[in-house]
């Protein structure tokens, strides 16, 4: 690595003995690391496995800290001096910022933040791509053909992460709105572009492969330009109801993005990292999908639902309901589903809910929990929720384990959500969520929905639950009104 390093450009010397010590560090250092780094790895997997279920998910996160400080030691270790005053320089303000960063975000905000995060991974492998390329390699033949093209793909791949994300981030924070931008003829478009980028792949290769890094830089930058495009173009082609997928697919694109600075790099634990990041996001976006009965690649493609329609029109009167009428029916019912959504998270009503819960069960009445897939903004988020408020993992229920019982129930509450319980999504096949599943609370005895007004969620659309025969509506904030109902059937 010195002898490398002498040949290399200014400004590129510290780049490259930053993070491409590995070589040169004494046979020892490099042993122990390996070992660190196998550590590591197995410690994020232990993660990921923990993160599988609340009950696990506090130990899982612990996992994937200790294996991250774990890689972080050992990568310190095999740094130079200089590479080390570096790697600190970078590191403690990182650090510093993503902890204030972290401890200040709401929890409704924190799709924003991970949207956010996911870019600076795309921005690091477009980053690595270019100082890999600058830097000297004694590669030569198929080797140095599979090296280009690790760097092409990888700068490809951080520079969609980089620009989506960034598109995603202001979508989901409302900075610009949620409608799907359709471009005319998006389709051919987006296949103009994979195959203009194909091209500068080859050509890409080629001036590698003659020695001609200034057209080589050019290529990879235009390459970086168009990708960023595509990016751009694909999460604004997306609509506000399917972000939830986008959020996820970023996810495991940023894996991958990191797993290909990790070949850029010869770092196996990144490699390994992102490709654990880059599957299991894969996972989670199908399973998105699945939950919101859309395909993966219609996602992709965009504009999914927004062709079908803009807006469902609700036709008849809602019914309003005060704290004291719903302590009746709530006092009357045998069996009671609580639906949180997004307003229960922006309300920070869950703890209340909790003390409900158990004055109920201590009446003997049943009280379940019904989680849809897609509830608030991030993938768990009310089963975090709830878990944080102490209540028992064993009466939350995911969709397809209660859906088939509202039937049989007297009374469901369903606080903050709409989306997630608006019946067009199956009655009317013009709904922009047409074909998504949802929560059939409307076939409860009674139902109970807690908001602030008629306003529509996140998908934008009139929910026609509101004005259902048997639903009635309590406006305000959720988390004042579940407190006003504790109160009042703690006083009568
Ligand atoms: P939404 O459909 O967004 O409905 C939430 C409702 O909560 C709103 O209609 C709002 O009505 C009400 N609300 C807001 N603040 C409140 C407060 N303080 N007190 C009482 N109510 C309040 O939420 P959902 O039913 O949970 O569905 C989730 C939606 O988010 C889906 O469209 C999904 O696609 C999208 N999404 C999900 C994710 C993930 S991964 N879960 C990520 C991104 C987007 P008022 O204004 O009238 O109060």
């Amino acid at each position: 690595m010195q002898d490398n390093i002498a040949t290399l450009p200014d400004g590129v010397v510290t780049f490259t003995s930053t993070v491409i010590t590995y070589t040169g560090s004494p046979a020892s250092i490099s042993g122990i690391a390996t070992v660190a780094y196998i550590i590591a790895a197995a410690l994020f997997i232990l993660s990921l496995a923990g993160l599988g279920h609340p009950k696990t998910s506090r130990k899982g996160n612990i996992y994937g800290m200790t294996g991250m400080l774990i890689a972080l030691i050992a990568t310190a270790f095999l740094l130079t001096t200089s590479g080390l005053m570096i790697f600190l320089a970078a590191m403690i303000p990182a650090a510093v910022i993503g902890a204030v960063l972290a401890s200040r975000v709401k929890m409704t905000d924190m799709p924003q933040l991970v949207a956010m995060l996911h870019s600076f991974v795309g921005a690091a492998a477009v980053l690595v791509g270019f100082a890999t390329l600058r830097g000297h390699n004694d590669l030569t033949g198929s080797a140095l053909l599979i090296h280009n093209i690790e760097i092409f793909i990888g700068v490809c791949i951080g520079s969609i992460t980089f620009t989506g994300s960034i598109i995603a981030y202001a979508k989901l924070d409302g900075k610009i709105g949620g409608k799907p931008l359709i471009l005319p003829a998006r389709h051919i478009l987006n296949l103009i572009v994979i195959l203009i980028t194909i091209a500068l792949g080859v050509m890409f290769a080629q001036a590698v492969g003659d020695h001609d890094m200034t057209k080589a830089m050019w290529v990879l930058g235009i390459a970086t330009a168009i990708t960023g495009l595509f990016g751009i173009h694909m999460v604004m082609a997306i609509g506000g109801a399917d972000m939830p997928v986008v959020v996820s697919m970023l996810n495991s694109y940023s894996g991958w993005a990191a797993a290909a600075a990790g070949f850029m790099l010869s770092n196996d634990l990144l490699i390994i990292t992102g490709a654990l990041v880059g599957s299991s996001g894969a996972i989670l976006s199908y399973i998105m999908c699945k939950g919101m009965n859309r395909s993966f690649i219609s996602v992709i493609l965009g504009g999914f639902g927004a062709a079908a329609g803009t807006t469902v029109v609700i036709e008849g009167e809602h019914t309003e309901i005060q704290v004291d009428g719903t302590v009746d029916l709530i006092r009357n019912a045998k069996s009671i589903v609580i639906v949180p959504g997004y307003g229960m998270a922006v309300a920070q009503a869950q703890h209340t809910l909790s003390e409900i819960t158990k004055e109920l069960e201590a009446a003997g009445i049943k009280i379940r929990f019904a989680i849809h897939p897609i509830a608030g903004r991030l993938p768990g988020h009310m089963n975090v929720l709830l878990a944080e408020a102490k209540i028992s993992y064993d009466i939350v229920l995911e969709m397809d384990e209660i859906n088939e019982d509202f039937p049989e129930t007297d009374l469901v509450l369903v606080i903050g959500a709409n989306d997630i319980v608006n019946p067009s999504a199956l009655d009317d096949p013009g709904s922009p969520i047409a074909g998504m599943p949802v929560l059939e609370v409307w076939k409860a005895k009674d139902v109970i929905v807690m908001k602030r007004s008629m306003a529509s969620g996140y998908a934008g659309i009139g929910n026609p639950l509101f004005v259902k025969s048997n639903t009635q509506m309590l406006f305000g904030d959720a988390k004042k009104n579940v407190d006003a109902i504790l109160t009042a059937y703690r006083n009568c």
